[in-house]
């Protein structure tokens, strides 16, 4: 089930943070995302376990991806599309009008899964990464709101 990132989550969301990126958010940089009324984290939990979680920040009408990961064991089951896809839809609904993100360009996965879901690739930071040195691919997707007919 996907639902708002709350203090129960932190340590596990900081534990998938070290696990999946070699630069890794802080369990107190975390934590201190639920007092910031533009950040909009999501968690998916499987059996009390929290499987991947979907980090943003947003100055409106633009919202950025901090992160996304899914624990390695719970890959490849749609949780990642699913945590996007929420995150998408919530961000809309706050009349965010764009959704930003930067990604190793060696990582297939992550882009193939922002690609599915509409991502454009709108630039590219050279060695925007350290451990190992890599360039950022910047990649955004407008976002629609569901406009009154009157
Ligand atoms: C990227 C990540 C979040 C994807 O999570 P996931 O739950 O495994 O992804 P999903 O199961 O929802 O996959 C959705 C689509 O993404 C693409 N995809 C996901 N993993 C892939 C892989 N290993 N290779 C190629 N394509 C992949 C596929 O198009 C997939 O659709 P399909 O399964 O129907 O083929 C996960 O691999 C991860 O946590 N990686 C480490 C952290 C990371 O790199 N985060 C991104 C930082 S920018």
């Amino acid at each position: 089930m996907i639902r708002p990132m709350n203090e129960s989550h932190v340590s596990a969301v900081a534990e998938l943070e070290k696990l999946c990126f070699s630069a890794p958010w802080s369990r107190r940089s975390i934590a201190s995302e639920l007092e910031n009324q533009l950040s909009l984290w999501l968690v998916e939990e499987r059996e009390g376990v929290v499987a991947g979680y979907v980090g943003s920040q947003s100055v409106p009408p633009e919202a950025d991806v901090m992160n996304v990961a899914v624990s390695p064991a719970y890959r490849r089951q749609g949780i990642g599309r699913a945590l996007m896809e929420a995150l998408i839809t919530e961000l809309s609904a706050r009349g965010m009008e764009s959704l930003t993100l930067e990604v190793r360009a060696s990582n297939e996965a992550a882009i193939a899964l922002y690609e599915a879901l509409g991502f454009l690739q709108v630039g590219r930071r050279p060695n925007y990464y350290q451990d190992p040195k890599e360039d950022a691919l910047i990649l955004r997707k407008e976002l629609c709101h569901a406009d009154p007919i009157h």
